[in-house]
């Protein structure tokens, strides 16, 4: 990365927002560090002291307006500019659509969708007048086609693809970037929040937080539109882009049914 000023992280208490944390302040960034668990958060601060980077912990809810509107507000502070956004918060739900809390999906829509719409509209805001800066937001392999039982968070992440992918054209000759990083499965907390049982599944389809932030950033060094970290993964990308809506849909239900 040619510039390494300061870096805004969400969801970065856990997985794989702290692994960004953690590979950020390592390449020389100073960090505003964003989450609901406070306690993490500090702690997080205390660990990256070790680089000797500036830390700020910032406690913030990203399903509720007030919580959105502190981080923008942050994010267009001209006397501390931000040079990279990460919008890694996100949850899944696992089940029946019709089984599961309808309050409990519209928080899903609201943070895995509408916060990261309107963080990445306040940092651009303040990047492109600038002319240099990055955005990276993270999606998921579960985007590339419909989840049954997992039908809403397929759908945020086929939003954050779709709207990722757009900006990243639209900025082209702006002198910023836009990256969206599509994980597949990665050891976090994520699969205990969405009730997942993963415990069947094998090793090979796994990877940690660390593999998949040092993808995504040789990524973003690259100027790259989309990173889908791993080998299996970008197969089953190109698999879902290449053959019938019919087919994927039909195996996506197969694969999750067999971990939900
Ligand atoms: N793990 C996977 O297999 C996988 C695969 C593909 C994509 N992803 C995506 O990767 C991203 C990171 O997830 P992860 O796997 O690292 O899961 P994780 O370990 O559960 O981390 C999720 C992070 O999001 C934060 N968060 C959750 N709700 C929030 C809220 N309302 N406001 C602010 N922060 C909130 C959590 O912090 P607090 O609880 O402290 O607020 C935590 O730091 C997500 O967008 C997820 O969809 C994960």
């Amino acid at each position: 990365m040619e510039a390494t000023g300061r870096a805004l992280v969400t969801g970065a208490s856990s997985g794989i927002g702290r692994a960004f944390a953690e590979a950020l302040a390592a390449r020389g960034h100073d960090l505003v560090v964003v989450a609901r668990r406070t306690e993490r958060l500090r702690e997080l601060a205390d660990a990256l002291q070790a680089h000797g980077r500036a830390t700020d912990a910032m406690a913030a809810d990203l399903s509720t307006d007030d919580g959105v509107a502190a981080v923008a507000a942050r994010l267009t502070d001209p006397s501390t500019p931000i040079e990279l956004l990460v919008n890694n918060a996100g949850f899944g739900t696992s089940g029946r659509f019709w089984d599961l809390d309808a309050e409990r999906e519209a928080e899903e829509i609201r943070l895995n969708v509408q916060a990261l719409v309107v963080l990445t509209h306040a940092a651009l805001t303040a990047m492109v007048p600038r002319g240099r800066g990055g955005v990276i937001n993270v999606s998921s392999v579960a985007g590339y086609q419909p989840t049954p039982w997992g039908a809403t968070y397929g759908a945020t992440k086929a939003f954050v693809s779709s709207f990722t992918n757009a900006l990243h054209e639209e900025l082209r000759g702006t002198g910023v970037r836009m990256l969206t990083l599509a994980p597949g499965f990665t050891h976090t907390e994520f699969h205990t929040v969405s009730g997942d049982d993963v415990s069947q599944l094998p090793g090979v389809l796994w990877q940690s937080p660390r593999e998949v932030v040092d993808a995504a950033l040789r990524a973003y060094d690259r100027g790259r539109a989309v990173c889908t970290p791993g080998p299996l993964n970008t197969a089953a990308a190109v698999f879902s882009g290449s053959m019938p809506a019919g087919l994927t849909r039909r195996v996506a239900a197969l694969a999750q049914r067999r971990s939900s």
